[in-house]
């Protein structure tokens, strides 16, 4: 299915690993031109080289931390006006009691999972709305709808983070902007990889057997982890131009760990 959205202009912060490089392999397919940002620059060029073999897309990496001032700037000068923006970031980290938290930590996860999308909204959204044409996704959680103590620095910015994107999506739904999330429960990403790979060298087991554990315990309904590049073509699918209907939604894709009916 072509989605209608060859050659518009696609920055997606946080793509070099995981979810945000299954949105940018999608949006690559769908012939989008692509400003791809992260932190870690060798990482970043394999992945956006990999994808350009794939599928001939024109992608420019932009080495960048997105949380950052800076960062946002040399984003922003790179492509000031694009017509998509997909946000994510490295999962916060898992925690154990909520007393344990300290302020640090809850500010630096605010500002990579909260304030980083809303103030790249606040910059782009305003010329979407003038050109009559925008898509943005955020790449959040599960844990902004289903609150536990192990994402309590995941699920409450995440779930600020679309309360706020809701609110603007009804400013600018008549303009053909269109901002929506994605909520995805647990998948086969290198954050996970690294995180279950250091269990298992910690309990004697495999990767596999850490992640079993875990769907066995928390009974995913899937039995499984999801795949990132399944992820990336949903964020896509949002993106599609018949997308203009589509106003503030929050889409779980988490293997029905949720299990809400709506
Ligand atoms: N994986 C899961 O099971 C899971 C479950 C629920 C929710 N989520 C959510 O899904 C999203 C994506 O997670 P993931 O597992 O796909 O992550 P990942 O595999 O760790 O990839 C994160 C990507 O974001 C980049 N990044 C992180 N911080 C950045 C920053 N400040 N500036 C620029 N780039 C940055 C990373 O590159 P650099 O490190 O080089 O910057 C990397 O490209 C996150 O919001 C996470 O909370 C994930």
């Amino acid at each position: 299915m072509d989605l209608g959205i060859r050659g518009r202009k696609a920055i997606v912060n946080g793509g070099s690993a995981g979810m945000g490089k299954g949105s940018v392999r999608a949006l690559a397919h769908e012939g989008c031109e692509l400003y791809v940002s992260a932190r870690g620059e060798e990482r970043l060029m394999a992945a956006c080289e990999e994808i350009v073999k794939e599928t001939g897309a024109n992608i420019t990496p932009i080495v960048a931390d997105h949380s950052s001032d800076e960062g946002r700037e040399k984003i922003l000068s790179i492509c000031p006006e694009p017509d998509i923006l997909v946000g994510t970031c490295a999962p916060p980290p898992m925690t154990g009691d909520y007393r344990l938290v300290g302020d640090e930590e809850w500010e630096s996860m605010l500002s990579i999972a909260l304030m980083s999308p809303v103030r790249f909204m606040k910059a782009v959204v305003p010329g979407m709305a003038e050109r009559s044409w925008g898509r943005v996704v955020n790449i959040g959680t599960g844990a902004a709808k289903y609150p536990a103590q192990i994402r309590i620095l995941s699920g409450p910015p995440r779930a600020a983070l679309v309360n706020y994107s809701v609110a603007l999506s009804k400013v600018v739904a008549k303009d053909n902007v269109s901002i929506n999330n994605i909520l995805p429960g647990m998948y086969h990403t290198a954050s996970i990889e690294d995180r279950y790979n250091a269990l298992a060298e910690k309990n004697g087991t495999s990767y596999d057997e850490e992640v079993d554990k875990f769907v066995k315990e928390w009974r995913i309904p899937s039995d499984k982890f999801g795949n990132p590049d399944d992820l990336g073509s949903f964020v896509a699918m949002f993106c599609n131009e018949q997308a203009n209907f589509l106003v503030g939604q929050g889409l779980a894709i988490d293997g029905g760990i949720g299990n809400s009916t709506f």
